[in-house]
């Protein structure tokens, strides 16, 4: 595991995309290359949307053999996939539309289901997926909430210290509602973690996230044999001290 976590940060968020998008084409070819075919465990919230347009133009979209790439979600509302909250919706709309890919890769979280079952059914699709193996993705997109909360894990939640599944449902107080999310053992096992963060709103939350003071459940994000990596803003890397 790398000890400390490696932060980037970009004048502008339009750079941070950019880099991202190339970092994470990159890393879907290099695990296209190793294993015949590479994961990605997508964000939502709206950080990423960005990159995930960017990845679906040019230069990008050429980049990268899709056919090969499987698309997996690290969190969804409990909402249908046409829902305007849904991070499915999202990324069909900035990617997935654009992106020839067998409906086959993409691995949907169906939360228009009960809750426990559309975690249930994400779990059984996941482990398929690995052929019963530990789940090792080869990127794994997080955001950062300004309460320290990454994919669904949120302060105070069962779901943080969850060890044994890869993926629950979980109740959000602040929003009175469920969320389907993966678990921190299956976040800690990517090959490439990257966070993703801007905005003045976030400088706060990951200086203390990255020194590691407090207790949020994005600190609890360390990869075990992968790496870590922070992409912020010059907004959200305001605060962080050499
Ligand atoms: C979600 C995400 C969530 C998000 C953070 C940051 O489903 O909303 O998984 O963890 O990444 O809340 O959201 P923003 O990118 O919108 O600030």
């Amino acid at each position: 595991m790398s000890e400390n976590p490696i932060i980037k940060a970009f004048t502008t968020v339009e750079e941070l995309q950019k880099y991202a998008a190339g970092m994470i084409a990159r890393l879907l070819n290099e695990g296209i290359g190793e294993r015949g075919n590479a994961s990605i465990a997508l964000s939502g919230g709206s950080t990423p949307k960005g990159v995930y347009q960017r990845l679906g133009g040019e230069p990008f979209l050429s980049q990268v053999d899709w056919m090969r790439v499987h698309l997996f979600w690290g969190d969804e509302r409990c909402v249908p996939p046409d829902h305007r909250d849904s991070n499915f919706r999202m990324t069909d709309e900035a990617l997935l539309r654009k992106i020839h890919v067998p409906a086959a890769n993409i691995h949907r979280i169906r939360a228009e289901l009960p809750p426990a079952d559309a975690a249930t059914l994400y779990e059984e699709d996941i482990r398929s997926y690995f052929g019963g193996a530990r789940p090792v993705f080869d990127v794994m997109l997080l955001g950062l909430g300004e309460d320290g909360h990454t994919a669904s894990l949120f302060p105070g939640t069962s779901i943080v210290s969850e060890q044994a599944r890869y993926v629950a449902d979980v109740f959000v107080p602040e929003f009175n509602a469920r969320r389907i999310s993966l678990t921190l053992p299956v976040i800690n096992a990517a090959r490439m973690i990257i966070f993703l963060a801007t905005g003045n709103n976030k400088a706060a939350i990951a200086r203390d996230v990255i020194a590691g003071k407090g207790n949020y459940p994005a600190g609890l994000v360390k990869p075990g044999t992968g790496m870590l990596f922070w992409l912020l803003d010059d907004a959200a890397a305001s605060l962080l001290t050499a």
